[in-house]
């Protein structure tokens, strides 16, 4: 069974496919706005720090186990445990990840599908094709259905395709661009009237909101979603590097990369709305706060390339793509972890298991389409706020109680011989053991007061 294991082909592939998963709608979107509705600066001041203390670890214990077990999450943390009843819980925690993974596809599928509708939109409008391009931008359950159905055909396809000859493949083509176009567009936009109104907003701290409870509950989801934590996808993602690769070290290019790209979105999002602000779209809903769910990217930014006449059908051409891929590169690695259990434990082809799996999500999709208010936030809200944070808390619990320490040092002595005496190894274990499960558990309990 394991001569049959992908493996990723370059250290470079691993590195496109990882960061293709962290990076994505959580960057682009959800982090400027967060950051905009909790304090500006002060939010990101607070992500950064528990980017570093709390996300790095996480992801390293994903890492580390997962290259070490050669496995999906639910083999991978129940051969870690010594006794029958933690293996139990090892493959339920495993369990309980793919079935997250699993609904947050199943939301993440329908913003994507909006992506691609208005990338086909600006297309259509090159073309002058006017009627076309109305009914792609015009909410309604026909459209969001053909087109979150459109975006789980292309994730099937990368994943039927495999690790190296899908996964891999695609990351490392689309992820470069997606930087280009980031960057592109950061230096466009940067250069309107109101740009800087937006930089101010999203640089000047209020640090009188640092301590607040929404703040930090908001900053740990946001950090456990963009670096796709807690579901198993960075497990079975570190399952597939090769045993020569330094694990600490391209870990932290990850969480970089990661957060350089949340960082650079804010520079990218904010301004834009300042602009769409001075050219009189409005920016803030009736409470008075700033719009930040699907109506900022479906309505507030086409609303703004809208008026910038021709140069803004470049720019949402531009800016949907950048969408798309970061979408798409997002997707393949949750479909991944249900269907690499369904083929290495249940002996199903990848094919058949890609192909069935993501109709079964579709299907889940087309059902909250079909019941968007009633369903949508809820997923959301259940998916990102409990069940990864909780579910990161035990992945951490099992790489710093439960698996064996000497077994956990080879296993990163692998490709970092010296490893034992570096900053890593002396930092790690106690960040995995102590500090970050307390953190999770402090932020859970403030939750509930
Ligand atoms: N990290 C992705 C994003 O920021 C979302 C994701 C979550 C991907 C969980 C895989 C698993 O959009």
């Amino acid at each position: 069974m394991s001569t049959a294991r992908g493996e990723f082909s370059s250290r470079f592939g691993f590195l496109m496919a990882a960061t293709g998963s962290a990076v994505g709608l959580g960057n682009i979107w959800g982090f400027p706005t967060n950051a905009a509705s909790n304090g500006g600066a002060a939010f990101l001041f607070t992500y950064l720090i528990l980017a570093f203390v709390l996300a790095y670890p996480a992801l390293m214990a994903e890492l580390i186990i997962g290259r070490h077990a050669k496995a999906n999450a639910v083999t991978a943390l129940s051969g870690l445990a010594s006794t029958p009843g933690t293996a139990r819980i090892g493959a339920g925690v495993g369990f309980a990840g793919m079935v997250t993974v699993t609904l947050i596809l199943s939301f993440y599928a329908i913003v994507s599908g909006w992506m691609l509708a208005f990338m086909t939109a600006s297309i259509a409008d090159i073309a002058r094709l006017e009627t076309a391009s109305n009914w792609l931008t015009q909410s309604g359950t026909v459209r969001d259905a053909l087109f979150t159905l459109i975006f789980y055909v292309l994730t099937i396809y990368i994943v039927v395709a495999g690790v190296r000859n899908g996964i891999e493949k695609w990351s490392s083509r689309l992820m470069p661009s997606l930087y280009l176009i980031l960057i592109a567009l950061i230096i466009y936009v940067l250069t309107l009237d109101g740009a800087m109104d937006g930089l101010r907003m999203y640089l000047v701290p209020d640090f009188s909101r640092v301590a607040d409870p929404e703040l930090i509950l908001s900053a740990m989801g946001q950090a456990f979603f963009s670096l796709s934590l807690g579901v198993g996808t960075m497990l079975i993602y570190g399952s597939y590097v090769s045993k020569k690769e330094n694990l600490p070290a391209i870990g932290g290019m990850v969480t970089l990369m990661d957060i350089s790209v949340a960082v650079l979105a804010g520079l990218l999002i904010l301004p834009a709305m300042t602009v769409a602000q001075l050219n009189g779209i409005e920016i803030y809903d009736a409470q008075g706060g700033l719009i930040a769910g699907p109506a900022l990217i479906i309505s507030v930014l086409p609303a703004l390339f809208d008026q910038m006449g021709d140069a803004g059908i470049l720019v949402a051409v531009a800016f949907f793509t950048l969408m798309s891929i970061a979408s798409l590169t997002s997707s393949i690695s949750m479909l991944e972890v249900p269907v690499s259990y369904f083929v290495e434990d249940r002996g199903v082809s990848r094919r058949k298991a890609g192909v069935l799996l993501g109709a079964a999500t579709a299907t889940v999709s087309l059902i909250i389409v079909w019941n968007f208010g009633l369903l949508f936030d809820w997923v959301v809200r259940l998916t990102t706020e409990f069940s990864q944070p909780l579910l990161g808390f035990f992945f951490a619990v099992f790489a710093g109680w439960v698996w064996n320490r000497n077994a956990l040092l080879a296993e990163i002595k692998q490709g970092h011989a010296e490893a034992e005496s570096g900053l890593f190894w002396r930092i790690w274990p106690w960040y995995i053991k102590f500090v970050c499960p307390l953190i999770i558990l402090a932020v859970y309990i403030q939750m509930i007061f």
